[in-house]
């Protein structure tokens, strides 16, 4: 109680400090959220996971500012009427309005669609959203771009977007992560799909990066059931989401360095994960198991079987990337993030019957 009330001081404190306005609450039934976000908290909602996203249609206002804290060094997308502004960097620990109309006075008679987007994984940090301040006469209308197809896609490095802005030789850097321009947000978007994205650099189905033994602990399937990942009793209710598919891409790290997983070790481990997530879609989603592209065999027979064992269908991206595809550490970048969003964006189609 302490916490909510210090907040709230906080935040009208700011809001006087800046113009007479309006602080649109994140409760607001007209916003639209993308991706997993918790809610439990009326006045601030939260999330981690890449490519969460926050749409409105607005109307009424010459500006507008989402109000933000971080955990971490976190950027986002703005995107108005579907074209790109500059990238919110959002680092700040105590809330701040952050304009996002600088570049564009907004006129209070036109309507806008705008969309923000966390590029940045959840290892980053996560994030407080307090709502948007705008001028007293804003109205927000209910958001009319919503999708009536879903999917999900949950991965490692290569699907939270893992250096694909960056030129190698080039290190991780928030800044160079941008899960908006990955095959899977790619694929959503060309397939008119709600996306949710669960992914976490380094991580596999029994061993990480690099890990020291043939299994490790913490592995994604760990962090896969929490909405936010790095709180380990906040569970995700899976009833919220429903999708109709679910494609999985893990493995890359699990077979990177020596000591590999043994292949029944690997197998048994994901097709539990597997049977998992079927436990807990009563919708019969559609399953996908993708492999590569950074990684080949024995990773990518081992994923076919467990696919073929589960009852999914195996997407092979191996060895797709030329020198033209790459960013930074051996990731695919944004011209190979399209090249595996042409290669499974179709098969996803032909099996969904989209
Ligand atoms: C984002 O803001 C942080 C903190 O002010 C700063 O260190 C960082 O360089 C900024 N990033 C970019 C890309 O400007
Ligand atoms: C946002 O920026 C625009 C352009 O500089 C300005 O007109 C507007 O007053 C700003 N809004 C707030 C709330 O500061
Ligand atoms: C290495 O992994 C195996 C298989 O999971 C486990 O039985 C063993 O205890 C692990 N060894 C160490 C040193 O963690
Ligand atoms: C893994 O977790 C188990 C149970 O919590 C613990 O006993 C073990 O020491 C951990 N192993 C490593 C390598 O951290
Ligand atoms: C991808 O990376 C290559 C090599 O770094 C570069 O030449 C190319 O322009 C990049 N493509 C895109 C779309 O970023």
């Amino acid at each position: 109680m302490m916490t909510i009330t210090a907040t709230l001081f906080f935040i009208l404190g700011v809001l006087t400090l800046c113009t007479s306005g309006l602080l649109i609450p994140p409760t607001n039934e007209n916003i639209y959220y993308m991706g997993r976000i918790d809610k439990s908290d009326n006045t601030q909602y939260t999330f981690a996971w890449s490519g969460a996203e926050i749409s409105i249609l607005l109307t009424g206002t010459t500006s507008v500012s989402p109000v933000l804290d971080s955990t971490g060094q976190n950027y986002f997308n703005v995107i108005i009427d579907f074209t790109m502004f500059p990238m919110l960097n959002v680092s700040s620990s105590s809330p701040q309005p952050y304009n996002i109309t600088e570049t564009l006075s907004l006129d209070p008679t036109e309507t806008y669609n705008i969309i923000l987007t966390k590029r940045t994984e959840a290892s980053i940090g996560l994030i407080n959203f307090y709502g948007f301040e705008v001028d007293d006469t804003a109205q927000l209308l209910p958001y009319p771009d919503i999708p009536r197809r879903s999917i999900e896609f949950i991965g490692d490095s290569i699907t939270c977007g893992y250096g694909d802005l960056g030129v190698p030789p080039c290190e991780f850097e928030a800044r160079t992560e941008d899960n908006f321009m990955t095959y899977g947000a790619l694929i959503a978007r060309e397939l008119e799909a709600e996306l949710y994205i669960e992914a976490w650099s380094g991580k596999g189905v029994v061993r990480n990066y690099q890990a020291p033994n043939i299994t490790s602990n913490g592995t994604f399937p760990t962090f896969y059931p929490l909405t936010i990942p790095t709180e380990s009793t906040n569970y995700w209710d899976f009833s919220d989401f429903q999708p109709d598919a679910v494609v999985i891409n893990l493995g890359t790290n699990d077979f990177s360095s020596e000591p590999i997983p043994p292949q029944d070790i690997f197998q048994n481990g994901y097709i539990s994960f597997v049977n998992f997530i079927k436990s807990k879609y009563t919708n019969n989603p559609t399953f996908f198991l993708a492999c590569g592209p950074m990684i080949g065999n024995p990773c990518c027979q081992y994923v076919q079987n467990v696919a073929t064992t589960v009852n999914a269908i195996y997407i092979d991206m191996q060895g797709i990337l030329n020198t033209n595809d790459y960013g930074c550490n051996g990731h695919p970048n944004v011209s190979g993030h399209s090249k595996m969003a042409s290669i499974a964006s179709p098969i996803i189609q032909k099996n969904m019957g989209w």
